[in-house]
């Protein structure tokens, strides 16, 4: 019987097709745990507000539990062709369990603030699993810069020979933007962490609910402000999945990257056999399936993230059936990034960079050529002359086959007479690097002292982590 069957006359029931199509149950039934938690803290309320006895409450009590166990080892019994969703199923459960004292669980109680509630949770503790993992990637992205602290590699702009840099530095880059991932996670928790129970459906229960034991109970940090507001709102999981989407873009971003550095050209990586595929045409072939997958799945979050933006577009106040599209999306988000961030911190942590080709790499290529103008402005010419001087010697490099270390002070003299013998020294690789000496460059002491920085926001990072 539908919860809502009186108000229908008993003959017609529902047109088949259109009772399959709208129920929620096959999907919904992940939010198991989280509408026992509910429904036990409600039933407490209903006790605080003198609607149910003490015998009551425990009869509930003790069917709720019940439901949680028998679920547990037989995940069928809750497929009830009759059961909407899984607010349906379980209050029919219950009353089979306990009768009486199980039809007035729903005193007061709507399933509009039910599933406001069951996805606060749902979302609370998918949040905090995902700020796990992203710590997790961090710590490998740390892990992996302290190998790569004594070599340089080329930086990019365009994805042309830009200037020298450690390795280091530019895993760091990423840590970085993990690190505003998982602070972006924490902002995101303040604004999830709001209990709607209470609201009923749409005016605020009809009953003195003590709201804030309520909270207490279900471990939310406040209550909400309004009831048709809070019963009607997803904003919390839209924040949540643009958060989901940043870091299914920086994990693309990433995959993209190493894509690149592993092919022959480049060579700066070699794929690791565990997280690697071969053809099944060419026996040659091993290719970096994991980053294609991690670039590809970022389309399926962003996807979702616009599937629930315009589904909320345009929703007048308040509970609106459109709401339960916005479950699936979330589901399939939080799987996809939970997936995405373990296969990436497994493949980072089991990649092995070639060293030697990034140095050899950083060496040629005309990387100290922004170097080169810096030495010329360093000897009083203005830099807009130093740049044209030194771009001229590049031309008349790539003419003869040379790069500008391997010019003779005369040659260089025809571009500058400001050229002086120290002017080698100052283009070497590690003369280069070691320019860069400021908060956020790449001189080797920075990027130690970058690198100790972030150690220890991990180590913050980590100590939120736990509660
Ligand atoms: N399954 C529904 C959903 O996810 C629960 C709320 C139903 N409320 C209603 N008034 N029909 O949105």
């Amino acid at each position: 019987m539908k919860m809502w069957a009186g108000r229908f006359s008993r003959s017609a029931g529902l047109d088949p097709g259109f009772e399959r199509w709208q129920r929620s149950l096959p999907f919904d039934r992940r939010l198991l745990g989280e509408e026992l938690a509910a429904s036990r803290a409600y039933a407490k309320a209903l006790k605080g507000a003198g609607v149910l006895s003490a015998e009551e409450l425990e009869r509930i009590l003790e069917g709720l539990g019940q439901i949680e166990k028998r679920a547990a080892r037989e995940p069928a019994w809750l497929e009830d062709e009759q059961a909407e969703d899984i607010h349906h199923v379980v209050e029919l459960r219950l009353v089979e369990l306990v009768g009486e004292a199980g039809e007035k669980l729903h005193t007061g109680r709507s399933r509009n603030e039910q599933i406001a509630t069951d996805l606060r949770l749902f979302t609370r503790q998918s949040l905090e699993r995902v700020r796990a993992r992203v710590a997790e990637l961090i710590e490998a992205f740390l892990a992996r810069a302290v190998e790569l602290e004594g070599t340089a590699m080329p930086a990019y702009t365009h994805l042309q020979r830009a200037e020298p840099v450690l390795g280091a530095h530019w895993l760091l880059a990423y840590a970085e933007m993990f690190f505003r991932d998982a602070e972006r996670l924490g902002d995101c928790r303040r604004r999830v962490d709001v209990l709607p129970l209470g609201s009923g459906a749409v005016a605020g229960a009809g009953y003195p609910l003590d709201r804030e034991a309520l909270a207490r109970e279900l471990g939310f940090e406040r209550i909400s402000a309004n009831s048709l507001e809070a019963t009607s709102d997803r904003d919390f999981e839209l924040e949540f999945l643009q958060v989901l989407s940043f870091i299914a873009l920086h994990l693309s971003r990433w995959g993209e990257e190493m894509a690149i550095f592993a092919t022959s050209e480049f060579g700066f990586v070699r794929l690791p056999e565990r997280f690697a595929t071969g053809s099944s045409a060419m026996p040659q072939k091993k290719n970096p399936d994991a980053l294609e997958l991690l670039r590809g799945k970022a389309g399926r979050v962003v996807g979702a993230t616009l599937a629930v933006t315009t589904l909320l577009k345009g929703l007048p106040l308040a509970y609106n059936k459109d709401l339960q599209e916005a479950q699936e999306p979330l589901f399939d988000a939080v799987e996809t990034v939970e997936g995405s961030l373990r296969i990436a911190t497994g493949f980072l942590r089991a990649v092995e960079f070639d060293s030697e080709r990034m140095q050899a790499a950083a060496r040629s290529g005309f990387l100290n050529a922004t170097a080169a103008a810096g030495y010329l402005a360093g000897r009083g010419v203005a830099f807009r002359r130093a740049h044209a001087a030194v771009g001229q010697a590049v031309v008349h490099c790539l003419e003869t086959g040379k790069e500008l270390a391997s010019l003779s002070l005369e040659e260089l003299r025809r571009f500058s007479p400001e050229f002086q013998p120290d002017f080698y020294d100052s283009i070497g690789l590690e003369a280069v690097l070691a320019r860069h000496d400021l908060p956020g460059g790449t001189a080797p002491a920075r990027v130690e002292q970058a690198l100790a920085e972030a150690r220890k926001r991990l180590a913050a990072l980590r100590e939120t982590l736990s509660r």
